[in-house]
């Protein structure tokens, strides 16, 4: 493809995300296939010739956009708002457009040097202290494997430059919530830690982490000889939007000398909010931390910010400096392949400085506010309708909610409660996402999509009860 005629289909297909994106509310917003639908229409062999772009283009609305969920749709109620601003499309556009790789700070410096700045910014609009720098990581799953491979080496005096998991002695213990994130267990295995050595502790009723049962199983595990070495705390868990007492749980890592991680990949955003930083208070006792731009603030994906507040460790760690890497410059550059596990990296910090610039962080903030009065509006009508209960706490945009008629219990409820949101996700009228809590299924309404408004929670309200009173 000649540049010209980059140009010509580049014009072409911007046209077609500014028409999808307009158009998006008229698409169901589940995608209408069945599994193998999407595959089956599509050739199992390559062509061997070259193909002309438009059929290319005209397949990707033939083939796969009937297979496409639609995240940025108004009525996308699922998992977690994954916003993408069309500013932040654009960055994407120019970072592959570049065709730029930082494996160094000399192979692309504006890679490294704006995603200093753009790190820094991110820390300044959530109210860190200077204390912390920032990278960024493909997502929270791989920030946390980075803070407990740096928790581990802080514990074993860097054991890996030496016998490495074989080297003998007591185990090494994780702690986290029970409702703390599957990608933290998977942390955990992944570093070697071993699932004997992954400790659930119990949560009180809004199903937030109890400081106090964190401290006495640290010290039962103390005096049994194991080794504590990392507890991972989170700002808003996964099914309820939890939020776990920060300050109390680094305190009783201070006191123990355990690597305190927070995992703040969804509720990170918030605390561009002022008002909302109580929710992560003692934040600075913690060792590193992880929030993901590309959930609700609205960077596309991928884009997760991980913050520690001893890079030289992070470096001590991850560093391996071969020869054909080095520059002259090195003593006075930062080298952000030695920030994290990859080598090569995109010029992520592109789509973060094109949003930030493009919306301004007090629109920005305002979009949360937003979210959260929304969310706060669709609790009430909840809370105030016989037989729906919110089953936790709204500390943010996440309502857990349910149906639930009188008479109806047990797998009765279940079946219910599967029955209306199915019906309402199959009717491509929203999408929610079901989930289990305490044993039983609930329905997890996450409102934040940037094209979100009122009038759509008010829509979800409406089908929400006809499906459900109804069905
Ligand atoms: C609290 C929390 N932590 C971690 C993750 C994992 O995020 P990622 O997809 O960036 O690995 C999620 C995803 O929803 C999450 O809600």
């Amino acid at each position: 493809m000649t540049p010209d005629e980059f140009r010509r289909l580049g014009h072409e297909l911007i046209d077609w995300i500014a028409d999808y994106r307009d158009g998006i509310a008229r698409h169901p917003v589940q995608a209408q296939v069945a599994p193998g639908e999407i595959r089956s229409r599509l050739p199992t062999a390559p062509p061997e010739q070259p193909e002309d772009m438009r059929s290319v283009l005209a397949d990707l609305d033939r083939i796969l956009l009937p297979g496409i969920t639609h995240w940025q749709s108004p009525r996308f109620f699922g998992y977690f708002p994954a916003n993408a601003p069309l500013a932040g499309v654009l960055g994407d556009l120019v970072s592959t457009g570049l065709g730029v790789i930082g494996l160094s700070w000399q192979s692309g410096p504006a890679i490294t040097e704006l995603e200093e700045v753009v790190t820094d910014w991110l820390r300044q609009m959530v109210g860190l202290s200077p204390a912390w720098s920032g990278v960024i990581q493909d997502t929270a799953s791989t920030s946390t494997l980075v803070a407990l491979l740096c928790a581990r080496e802080r514990a074993t005096g860097y054991a890996m430059a030496r016998g490495g998991l074989q080297e003998a002695g007591a185990p090494l213990l994780v702690y986290a919530s029970a409702h703390g994130h599957s990608s933290v267990e998977k942390a955990a295995l992944l570093a070697g830690f071993g699932r004997d050595h992954l400790r659930l502790v119990p949560s009180d009723g809004t199903y937030a982490m109890r400081a106090e049962a964190l401290a006495a199983m640290v010290e039962e595990d103390l005096a049994r000889g194991l080794r504590p070495c990392a507890v991972v705390a989170t700002t808003g868990t996964t099914a309820t939007t939890a939020i776990d007492p920060v300050g109390a749980i680094a305190e009783v890592a201070r006191r123990h000398g355990l690597w305190l991680h927070v995992d703040a990949a969804m509720a990170g955003s918030a605390m561009i909010l002022p008002e909302c930083r109580p929710l992560w208070d003692g934040i600075e006792g913690a060792d590193s931390l992880v929030l993901n731009p590309h959930k609700w603030l609205g960077v596309p994906f991928d884009s997760s910010l991980y913050y520690v507040r001893d890079p030289q460790h992070l470096v001590r760690v991850m560093s391996t400096n071969p020869s054909y890497l080095q520059s002259a410059a090195d003593g006075q550059v930062k080298n952000l392949r030695d920030w994290g596990i990859p080598l090569g990296r995109r010029f992520r910090a592109l789509k973060l400085w094109f949003v930030i610039r493009e919306q301004g962080v007090e629109a920005l903030r305002a979009r949360l506010r937003r979210d959260i009065a929304n969310a706060r509006w669709l609790a009430e009508q909840v809370a105030a309708a016989p037989h729906w209960r919110l089953l936790a706490p709204v500390a943010l945009q996440t309502l857990c909610l349910r149906h639930e008629p009188p008479g109806l219990a047990g797998e009765a409820l279940d079946r219910h409660t599967m029955g209306w949101a199915e019906r309402i996700n199959r009717s491509g009228a929203a999408y929610l996402t079901p989930a289990v809590l305490d044993g039983r299924w609930m329905v997890r309404v996450s409102v934040g999509a940037e094209a979100t408004e009122r009038a759509d929670v008010a829509a979800l309200w409406e089908t929400m009860r006809r499906e459900a009173e109804g069905g």
